[in-house]
């Protein structure tokens, strides 16, 4: 029994849509066609996309680190259904002015959580606050949630890991001016939970090279 959807967003890589099946309430997350590709190169992209998007749900859970769990694939219709969070953007609760000390330690669980993701060699690709949910904000213990593994990888290398947290501490500054600190307790976080030193070496090298070029 599939009850109403409501669409929750439309990117340029994706639809997400909010809906009910069997009486739980789930994300279904389908890749957008592109015209402008050839139509069997479409299909082939979106079906990869879609599948590593699943596998690596699938692989963060392993590690401790929160992210919906996978319910089922489609490949006819290349979208993936997934556990449904009533859960705000770790965006917008950073930028709510009522939760002063939970912002700050929201930041420090951001950098641990993102050293464990490291620390398995699992690179998210695109973290921004807007692709992480913070679960159960109202009691005492909210926990981090990430989502969009689209454009995540499994590597080793330290320039991998630094260029994930280069494309964080851009959008950061820019969304986040409101919290000066931010940054810095994200590091803080990182460091204090096996984030290695060396990517944050390689971090100022990355951006070294993006000023001079
Ligand atoms: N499992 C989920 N539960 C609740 N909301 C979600 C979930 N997945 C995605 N969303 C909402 O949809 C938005 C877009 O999803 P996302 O996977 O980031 O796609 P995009 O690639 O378009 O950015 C998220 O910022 C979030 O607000
Ligand atoms: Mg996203």
């Amino acid at each position: 029994m599939r009850a109403a959807t409501t669409i929750l967003s439309r990117g340029a890589e994706a639809t997400i849509e909010q809906l009910t099946i069997f009486g739980k309430e789930c994300i279904k997350k389908t890749r957008i066609k592109k015209s402008y590709r050839h139509p069997s190169l479409d299909e082939k992209l979106r079906k990869e996309r879609m599948s590593h998007e699943a596998k690596m749900l699938h692989a963060v859970k392993e590690l401790g680190v929160r992210a919906p769990l996978l319910y089922a694939i489609d490949h006819h219709e290349m979208a993936i259904y997934m556990e449904y969070l009533d859960a705000p953007r770790l965006k917008h609760v950073l930028q709510s002015k009522t939760k002063g000390k939970l912002r700050e330690e929201l930041c420090v669980e951001l950098g641990k959580q993102i050293a464990t993701l490291h620390a398995h060699d699992i690179v998210h690709g695109d973290l921004t606050t807007s692709n992480v949910l913070v679960d159960k904000l109202k009691t005492k213990k909210p926990e981090l949630v990430f989502i969009d593994f689209g454009l995540a990888s499994i590597t080793s290398k330290l320039e991998d890991k630094a260029v994930d947290l280069v494309n964080l501490k851009k959008t950061f500054s820019a969304t986040h001016s409101e919290l000066p600190r931010g940054w810095e307790l994200i590091v803080q976080g990182y460091l204090s939970n096996s984030g290695k030193e060396a990517v944050l070496k390689q971090l100022k090298e990355v951006e070294a090279r993006i000023r001079y070029a």
